[in-house]
């Protein structure tokens, strides 16, 4: 409707802090990855030019390695811990040490599609940098065969309960007294509980204290897990940033290269006691045993089975709105605690794609149907609860009205 339509715009533009979009004010107060590269997809509908600076803003906290960092701190905001001090990078602009789901290929190239005479010059520079990413990626993250996460953090799921297992080893008896700020902002009941934030600090002073030597995190870090999340958003961003390349006339054989090891290694994601794609700890303990959103990305990158559709069906169908991030009938679900239960629009957007792209037509109108149903009741939320549709964690929240710009409304 032209009336929502224009409040995500609004969204957008309040949001937007010169040049980068926080996810939403007080909450978030610094420019995300994947956040920025979904406003970047929302802006492309109405501003183009405002879309492609998004995504170079976000590069102008790219490492040296290649490494794009799950959150640039483009101006101090005392509202957010763990702030850049806390995370030590030595930067200019000030950085977090680890990084984020990489829809950013993915996402450029449905905003270059928009308008691809605009578009050329911008992507052509972005290029190079979308590669070196892609090549760290591939280096400091795809040792296993397949995408692993360092902390729960840069998978961007934060607390699922993919990660228990390996967040269960993690000692977060030592990280002395802190100050959260995120329970300042929302209700504590839906966000990650202390026991969580110990054991994140515990695995961010690790990465410090080794001056983020991404060697000695993967050889000895407190946490190590395979993420079918990442692992199948960077097999489809492998695949869109050749698709750019070639437009671009690069020879992109390397790129295909890194597509292939990745989809070779899907099927050790599978985990047959649960008849889905599964995150694997590997620091020891197998498979996490459980089912959530993450799995379904597998669409996005041309990995269903029938058996996952046959889950999904049995999952979703527990549930009214929209996907949800963890199976209500699996342990650890909480239908209001941030990754452990809610419907999240920007996820559902992604599994959406997928359905579409793979015949799956009627299953991606329902999910787009059920996100655009919660969001027209009660507004740009952050994530909802699945079953009955509260509204949870930030409002006027970036990704969500992006999302409703370019997919759900
Ligand atoms: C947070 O602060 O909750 C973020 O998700 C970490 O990136």
């Amino acid at each position: 409707s032209p009336d929502l339509d224009e409040q995500a715009r609004e969204i957008l533009r309040g949001n937007d802090r010169g040049g980068y979009t926080v996810p939403t004010d007080g909450l978030y107060p610094y420019q995300w990855n994947w956040d920025s590269a979904f406003a970047a997809w929302g802006f492309s509908t109405f501003d183009i030019d405002r879309a492609w600076t998004e995504l170079e803003t976000l590069f102008s906290g790219q490492w040296e390695d290649g490494m794009v960092p799950h959150i640039v701190f483009h101006k101090d905001d005392p509202g957010y811990f763990p702030g850049p001090e806390v995370w030590g990078s030595g930067r200019t602009p000030p950085t977090s040490g680890i990084s984020q789901p990489p829809v950013a290929a993915i996402l450029a190239r449905l905003i270059w599609a928009r308008d691809p005479e605009a578009g050329r010059d911008r992507i052509a520079a972005l290029y190079p940098k979308l590669l070196a990413w892609h090549r760290w990626w591939k280096r400091d993250r795809c040792g296993s065969g397949v995408a692993a996460v360092t902390h729960p953090w840069e998978s961007g799921r934060d607390n699922c309960p993919d990660w228990d297992i390996g967040m269960a080893k993690v000692d977060g008896s030592n990280v002395g007294e802190y100050q959260r700020r995120d329970t300042g902002h929302v209700d504590a009941s839906m966000r990650p509980r202390k026991e969580d934030y110990d054991r994140y600090l515990a695995i961010l002073f690790f990465g410090r204290d080794c001056g983020w030597d991404q060697r000695e995190i993967i050889r000895n870090g407190p946490f190590l897990m395979e993420d079918p999340g990442i692992t199948f958003i960077l097999l489809r961003a492998h695949e869109d940033l050749a698709a750019i390349g070639r437009e671009l006339g690069h020879d992109v054989s390397e790129l295909e290269g890194w597509a292939a090891e990745l989809r070779a290694g899907v099927p050790q994601l599978w985990n047959p006691q649960v008849q889905g794609y599964d995150a694997r700890d590997l620091r020891g303990d197998g498979f996490a045993g459980r089912v959530g959103s993450a799995a379904f990305l597998a669409y996005l990158a041309d990995a269903a089975t029938p058996a996952l559709d046959k889950r999904m069906d049995e999952i979703w169908n527990r549930v009214s709105y929209g996907f949800p991030s963890a199976d209500p009938a699996a342990e650890g679900f909480d239908p209001r605690r941030y990754w452990r239960g809610p419907s999240w629009p920007v996820v559902n957007s992604l599994i959406a794609l997928g359905l579409q792209e793979r015949g799956h037509a009627e299953a991606a109108e329902r999910l787009r149907r059920e996100t655009a149903e919660v969001i027209k009741k009660h507004g740009f939320f952050e994530y909802f609860d699945p079953i009955d549709g509260t509204p949870c964690g930030g409002d006027a929240f970036t990704w969500t009205a992006a999302i409703w710009l370019t997919w759900a409304g």
